[in-house]
């Protein structure tokens, strides 16, 4: 097995580019299903979880070719409905085979993604939802089957707005007959352009982006051509590296107006951000001052960057508490940075963080993607020499992230257990 060791202490300058986002990519991915003909993603990012859709893709019968940032898939002949459990346990987001296989082959059986490290992540709403359009949903040794002579359009107001939830139906609304009002529903960017990537295959939605969508089905769609938009989260986390290493970095195409919560919250902190015509220069203050976040859905706060807000307030001076309301159980990096030194006290869905000009280096291990990321910016800060074990996590969802922080001056590389 393979871990990222880190000498830190050295301050971040120079530029980084931005990769396309995961969370976009991999819906579009299934969104190509809907279609009979050649798809084609560019800016697609290197990740696992791509080669896992892709694997998934390939079981169902899709043709994929794979170079370099651009996947092609033919989905003219669809013959699996199954999304099996050694893929689903691998990555959640295989449940958005749901929505798409329904709509498009009449049938899909997916296997309960079952508990996962950040908290139980249950997919009722999106069976929920699914039902609504007509669908007949059971449960059968641990796999949903799914079946609809053709889904008809509905009005479901979901009880959380949930990113997926939405997504699953938002593909499987687009085929269905007459319309369907999604309410309640996440309006995170990934939502959005989902909905526009599927408009561009002929689909009618609309008011993607609010809490309330409209979607008049329709009868077929067409293959899909567009570019995955630039990863907010990665954007964001080396925001947070070159605020929490004192150093100064542009991050080439952030997408701005994605990352507001964020760039209120760093600039509360004493962080300069600077608009530049191609990209966020971020420098860094002398010393960090101490915020409180809450995560939220979008516009808030992200959960997907708590865990790396909380490794840079280890840092600032003065006492902050952050507050996780999305997911019930995401503090596990909690003991791994107590362990470099942090000082963090959790009280119920709140850590309180009070901040030390002391983090060292220690033997940490990742137990989730984003806290995998907390830690290596933890490490990047720290005195001393930092392991970080199990980094399978990070490769899920970063795209090279040790090349690119050592191309900004960061002493990181991968090394052999
Ligand atoms: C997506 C993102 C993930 C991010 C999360 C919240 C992808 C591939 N993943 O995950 O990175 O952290 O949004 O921004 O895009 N819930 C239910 N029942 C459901 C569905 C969700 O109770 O049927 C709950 C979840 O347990 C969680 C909350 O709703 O507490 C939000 O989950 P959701 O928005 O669905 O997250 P994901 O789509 O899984």
């Amino acid at each position: 097995m393979e871990k990222i060791v880190i000498k830190g202490g050295v301050p971040l300058k120079g530029s980084v580019q931005i990769s396309g986002a995961k969370n976009s990519a991999l819906p579009l991915l299934f969104a190509t299903l809907l279609a009979d003909g050649v798809s084609e993603i560019t800016n697609v990012p290197g990740l696992r979880d791509i080669t896992t859709a892709v694997k998934l893709l390939s079981e169902l019968g899709a043709q994929v070719d794979r170079q370099d940032d651009c996947c092609r898939i033919d989905a003219a002949n669809i013959q699996g409905i199954e999304a099996p459990y050694d893929l689903v346990k691998t990555m959640r987001a295989s449940v958005l085979v749901l929505g798409p296989l329904l709509a498009r082959c009449g049938r899909a059986r997916v296997s309960l993604p079952g508990g996962c490290a950040i908290g139980a992540r249950p997919i009722d709403l999106h069976l929920k939802g699914l039902e609504a359009l007509g669908a007949k949903i059971t449960l059968d040794h641990g796999y949903v089957e799914a079946t609809a002579d053709r889904l008809l359009g509905s009005k479901i107001s979901f009880d959380l707005p949930t990113v997926g939830g939405t997504e699953n139906l938002l593909m499987a609304a687009a085929l269905a007959k007459g319309e369907t009002v999604l309410e309640n529903a996440a309006r995170e960017p990934e939502i959005v352009q989902l909905a526009e990537a599927l408009n561009s295959m002929g689909a009618q939605i609309e008011g993607a982006g609010t809490a309330i969508i409209h979607i008049q089905g329709v009868d077929n769609l067409q293959p899909l051509k567009c570019r995955v938009i630039p990863d907010r989260i990665e954007a964001g986390t080396f925001m947070v590296a070159a605020a929490i290493t004192g150093g100064d970095v542009l991050i080439q195409n952030a997408p701005r107006k994605d990352l507001e919560a964020l760039i209120a919250k760093l600039i509360e902190a004493g962080v300069e951000i600077r608009d530049q015509e191609d990209g966020l220069r971020v420098i860094a203050p002398l010393k960090l001052q101490a915020v409180d976040i809450r995560t939220s859905v979008f516009p808030g706060f992200p959960t997907d960057m708590q865990a790396q807000f909380m490794a840079l307030m280890t840092k600032a001076e003065g006492t902050s508490r952050i507050s996780e309301t999305v997911f019930e159980n995401r503090f596990m990096h909690v003991c791994e940075l107590q362990r470099m030194g942090a000082d963090i006290q959790i009280d119920g869905h709140s850590a309180i963080i009070r901040g030390t000009d002391q983090l060292t280096g220690a033997p940490v291990m990742a137990t989730d993607l984003r806290a995998s990321a907390s830690l290596i910016l933890a490490g990047l800060a720290a005195e001393n020499t930092t392991e970080i074990s199990r980094i399978y996590h990070l490769d899920r969802g970063y795209e090279q992230i040790e090349k690119k922080l050592a191309a900004l001056g960061a002493r990181i590389w991968r090394d052999e257990e």
